[in-house]
């Protein structure tokens, strides 16, 4: 089994810190269908080349030191498209997983999937299962995989657990915290992802991370997701490292 080496990029160089990468980074992966498109060719290709960048993101920000990245990879709105492209998205999904499964495990990866996974075509459900489980103990990079996941749905799930609590006497309506409301949503135990990215140049969150994300720094890339490569990540880094964090607070300088 592959084990990955670490980069050898200089990332000095790049204008990379290394000592301020992010913690969680977030990317909604955009513009699969225009790439394609935009050389002739069906959205098939252009979600197969997607996937191809996946796999390097994946390494490259192992290589970075990310200790999560949460990938959207479909939405609870996706399956609005015609159904032979949600069908495709769907075995796309499930061929990246099993395929992946081996090689992300030998390096340590977790595996987590954020999204209601019951209404999944059951293979995919097995899939995500059995790499969630096979990948549970491992230390290293946490791959969090939105699928078939909606921002407005997680809340709407984390309400709905905690009045339940409510109403069984289990909590009392004061002790609802940010703490215990984080601790129903799908990314429980994840620390808020400081960047996210969306690729294809759109300017929307379209319904990832609503809560988590409320003061992540945005950065919008024009390139399509297929093309976004290691070196679209180091500058996408650099990009975030110039920001200037205030929390609602004012700057240092
Ligand atoms: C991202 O690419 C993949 C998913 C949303 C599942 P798109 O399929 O949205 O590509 P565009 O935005 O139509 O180009
Ligand atoms: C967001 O992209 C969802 C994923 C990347 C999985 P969409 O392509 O579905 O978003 P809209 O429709 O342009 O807002
Ligand atoms: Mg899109």
């Amino acid at each position: 089994m592959k084990v990955w080496k670490k980069a050898t990029d200089d990332f000095s160089k790049k204008n990379i810190d290394i000592t301020r990468i992010p913690k969680h980074l977030a990317i909604i992966m955009d513009g699969n269908g225009r790439w394609a498109q935009k050389k002739g060719l069906p959205r098939a290709i252009g979600h197969r080349a997607g996937v191809e960048a996946l796999r390097e993101i994946v390494r490259g920000s192992n290589d970075l030191g990310i200790k999560y990245l949460t990938i959207y990879a479909f939405s609870t709105e996706n399956w609005k498209r015609p159904q032979t492209e949600v069908g495709i998205l769907m075995s796309l999904l499930n061929e990246y997983i099993r395929k992946e499964l081996a090689e992300l495990h030998a390096n340590n990866v977790k595996i987590c999937i954020l999204g209601h996974r019951e209404d999944m075509p059951a293979d995919l459900r097995e899939a995500c299962a059995t790499a969630s489980k096979k990948t549970s103990d491992n230390t290293g990079l946490v791959l969090n995989v939105a699928l078939n996941y909606g921002g407005r749905s997680e809340i709407l799930k984390a309400v709905k657990e905690i009045a339940l609590e409510v109403k069984n006497g289990i909590l009392d309506a004061d002790q609802i915290t940010e703490e215990v409301f984080e601790s129903h949503l799908f990314t429980k135990g994840c620390p808020e992802p400081e960047l996210v990215v969306r690729t294809s140049g759109e300017m929307r969150l379209s319904n990832f991370l609503l809560w988590q994300a409320a003061y992540s720094e945005i950065v919008i890339v024009d390139e399509c997701w297929p093309d976004f490569n290691r070196e679209s990540l180091l500058k996408t880094i650099s990009n975030y490292q110039k920001r200037d964090r205030r929390f609602g607070g004012i700057s240092e300088c």
